[in-house]
């Protein structure tokens, strides 16, 4: 199979979520063992039923989760050989001026930090090894600006920066790192982000209507689309593409 991921180690983080459950799906699809972390809930509870997946309770915020994580690998598998840094929160949706310093911060532990340690601690054995592949969310927020959602943007443009720093410093040992940049995508994060935009006139269906009304192919993305991308840049298909910020957007940023 194209795009194929047998033999390969995989920690995904969100895995409980919508697109972190597709791309565990689509790993394992592609022989992949995964390493499916996440928030304790019902998401995760699925996925770690699955053939070929270890569910790891996992808050991406705390070091200690991250190096329980990388022993559940080891033990599990035996070795790591790619981490998809997924897990994120969207954060409040204010105005600058009234967004909460609490929620900016908490933005940038989970979005940021969170990914900068999760490529600290599985990066190091694919340092070791010389081969490995990390995939980090980004999104449309993180190629430009969004109106109320200045915590979220700043934190998906601070994900590229990381990206391709990482992959200026991997790359001579053999670790590929590409940031990927979403547009909406059908999954309860667009749910949460209309149900807060909707006022008195615009209901939520009206909402979703005219976000989408913005990408050019007329809709939202699939989970499912956005776990395609990610598995094409932990397979070997990818091998020579890295340090890249490759939106996945229905034409949304080719303005
Ligand atoms: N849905 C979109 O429109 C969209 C667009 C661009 C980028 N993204 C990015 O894609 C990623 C996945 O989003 P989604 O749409 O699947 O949302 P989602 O809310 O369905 O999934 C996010 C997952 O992250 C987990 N999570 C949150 N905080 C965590 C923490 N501290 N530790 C561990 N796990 C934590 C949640 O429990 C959840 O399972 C996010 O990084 C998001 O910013 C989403």
């Amino acid at each position: 199979m194209s795009n194929s991921l047998d033999g390969r180690v995989i920690v995904v983080t969100g895995a409980g979520g919508g697109i972190g459950s597709k791309t565990v799906h689509a790993a394992i699809s592609r022989g992949a063992s995964v390493v499916a972390t996440d928030l304790a809930g019902p998401g995760l509870d699925e996925v770690g039923a699955l053939d070929g997946v270890v569910a790891v309770e996992a808050d991406v915020t705390s070091r200690s989760d991250w190096e329980r994580t990388l022993a559940a690998a080891i033990d599990g598998f035996g070795h790591v050989d790619g981490l998809v840094n997924n897990a994120g929160i969207e954060g409040a949706i204010a105005p600058l001026g009234e967004y909460p310093d609490e929620m900016f911060d908490r933005v940038m532990d989970v979005n940021v930090k969170g990914v900068w340690t999760g490529m600290k601690v599985i990066g190091a054995p694919m340092l070791e090894a010389g081969f490995g592949a990390i995939v980090n969310l980004s999104s449309v927020a993180g190629l430009g600006g969004a109106s109320n959602l200045s915590a979220y943007s700043a934190s998906k443009h601070a994900v590229i920066g990381l990206s391709k720093s990482a992959a200026l410093e991997m790359g001579p040992a053999g670790v590929r790192v590409n940031a990927i940049c979403p547009s909406p995508i059908d999954t309860r994060m667009m749910r949460s982000l209309e149900d807060s935009m909707k006022t008195d006139d615009v209901d939520q269906a009206t909402m979703q209507a005219l976000i989408a009304s913005n990408i050019p192919l007329g809709r939202y993305g699939q989970p499912t689309e956005v776990a395609d991308l990610i598995c094409f840049l932990l397979s070997d298909d990818a091998r020579f593409l890295s340090g890249a910020a490759i939106p996945i957007d229905g034409a949304m940023k080719a303005r």
